[in-house]
């Protein structure tokens, strides 16, 4: 088999076999595929797509490409969620108690923010002590435990896909179906969750901006997923506005707290019920309905929140942070965004928003970058919102009193006002089974 028969034939559009694809994984982190034969083929793919079988197998080789973490030692259903990346998104601190707390067990693999988007690990560290990296046997005992782990993704988890990533990255072949697909589930299939639930985000924040390619991706995802045996369901959810009122790794977390106790603002609690009773209908087999009612019912009786703890004290973090988060350490500068006029906001982009907050220390520009936990926007006002002139807007927060000009600027450019009410947009678009 050769490397240049697969991309003349993929070149030309034609469907390679499980064989070719098989090989081009094996072949590429082995060496003797070379980098730029590698990209050839990615773009060609690009061009040509996959079909629904050659994207399954991609991904089933590119997640046996490393370790395919096992899961079977731990007792009862296994459930993970993965959301494509937004700006306030903070769900897996509200879902995964919520799940763990009526059954479900979450064996969690997350990742750290980079770029407008924010991380779970980064979120969780902000709680003094937390420890995101534990041994595998440590994260077994813990979910068998208690239900509910989140770490940070360890080991060598789908190093094919580590590979193409980068090499899509400097190549311009990030945007297409079948590799992006192929990419998120060979980790979450190597994660080794029987099931996965997907919150697939769209909008001005998100990595789709369209409903109709985000639909097209979840498609794609939940394809794979069903082809390698695992139970999928995909949710197309809005980013086009940042998700909840806070923007920023201690603010996100305090923001959660809120809501498990809660007294979380409507978008958030609302897309997070849905990601949290599209898990349960899997762990439990419950119509969609009832699980809603469950998972409504974990936050009013307290029991989401008192897993939250749980999770907290056994991965070194105090939780009495969580009881009472006037503990968590506040920024020493603050600046006020005050409204200019009467009106409505007329639009917020949610990317700009996420630069905004990067900007005053609560995000990364390189893996490198160290964070400033306490930084980071609370919005006061949203995308629909009626304002008087001198309301507040929003609140900016960092230790770093310099950052404040370039980030006000940026959230300024990232906001306009309009005359007339502005239509709400759906918080959920669809669901994909
Ligand atoms: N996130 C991933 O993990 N992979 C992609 O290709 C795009 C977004």
């Amino acid at each position: 088999m050769r490397i240049y028969d697969i991309i003349l034939k993929k070149r030309n559009a034609e469907e390679l076999t499980d064989e070719e694809i098989k090989f081009f994984v094996r072949e590429s982190l082995e060496g003797s595929i070379k980098d730029y034969q590698i990209t050839a083929l990615l773009m060609a793919i690009c061009f040509n797509g996959m079909t629904e079988r050659e994207t399954a197998t991609l991904t089933m080789e590119m997640a046996k490409s490393g370790d395919m973490v096992d899961l079977s030692g731990i007792d009862g259903y296994t459930v993970d969620k993965h959301s494509t990346g937004g700006v306030g998104d903070k769900t897996t601190l509200i879902v995964t108690p919520i799940v763990a707390s009526l059954g479900g067990k979450v064996a969690k693999m997350s990742g750290r923010g980079l770029g407008h988007t924010g991380g779970t690990v980064d979120k969780l560290e902000s709680i003094e002590g937390f420890r995101t990296s534990l041994s595998s046997e440590d994260f077994l005992n813990q979910v068998n435990k208690i239900g509910l782990c989140v770490v940070g993704q360890s080991g060598d988890l789908a190093p094919a896909d580590k590979k193409f990533y980068a090499l899509r990255n400097d190549t311009a072949t990030v945007d297409s179906i079948p590799l992006i697909a192929s990419s998120i589930m060979s980790k979450k299939l190597a994660a080794g969750s029987k099931g996965i639930v997907l919150d697939v985000k769209t909008g001005s924040g998100a990595f789709m901006k369209s409903v109709e390619e985000s639909e097209a991706l979840a498609k794609a995802m939940v394809g794979i997923g069903k082809a390698a045996g695992r139970d999928t369901v995909a949710v197309i959810t809005n980013m086009d506005i940042p998700l909840g009122n806070a923007v920023g790794n201690s603010l996100e977390v305090i923001e959660a707290v809120e809501t498990l106790k809660g007294n979380g603002c409507e978008d958030l609690t609302a897309v997070c019920i849905e990601l949290a009773a599209d898990m349960l209908t899997l762990v439990t087999g419950k119509d969609k309905e009832k699980c809603i009612e469950m998972a409504k019912g974990a936050i009013a009786d307290g029991s989401a929140l008192n897993k939250l703890k749980e999770m907290v004290r056994e991965q070194g973090g105090d939780p009495e942070w969580i009881s009472d988060t006037s503990l968590f350490p506040k920024a020493e500068y603050n600046y006020e965004i005050k409204a200019e006029t009467d009106g409505y906001i007329g639009y917020m982009d949610a990317e700009k928003i996420g630069i905004a907050s990067l900007m005053l220390g609560a995000g990364r520009n390189t893996k490198e970058d160290e964070l400033d936990f306490s930084a980071g926007i609370i919005l006061k006002a949203k995308t629909g919102d009626g304002i008087s002139k001198g309301d507040t807007v929003a609140v900016l927060y960092s230790d770093d009193e310099s950052k404040f000009a370039s980030a006000v600027q940026k959230f300024n450019d990232a906001m306009s006002f309009s005359d007339f009410p502005i239509k709400k947009q759906p918080l959920i678009y669809s669901v994909i089974r």
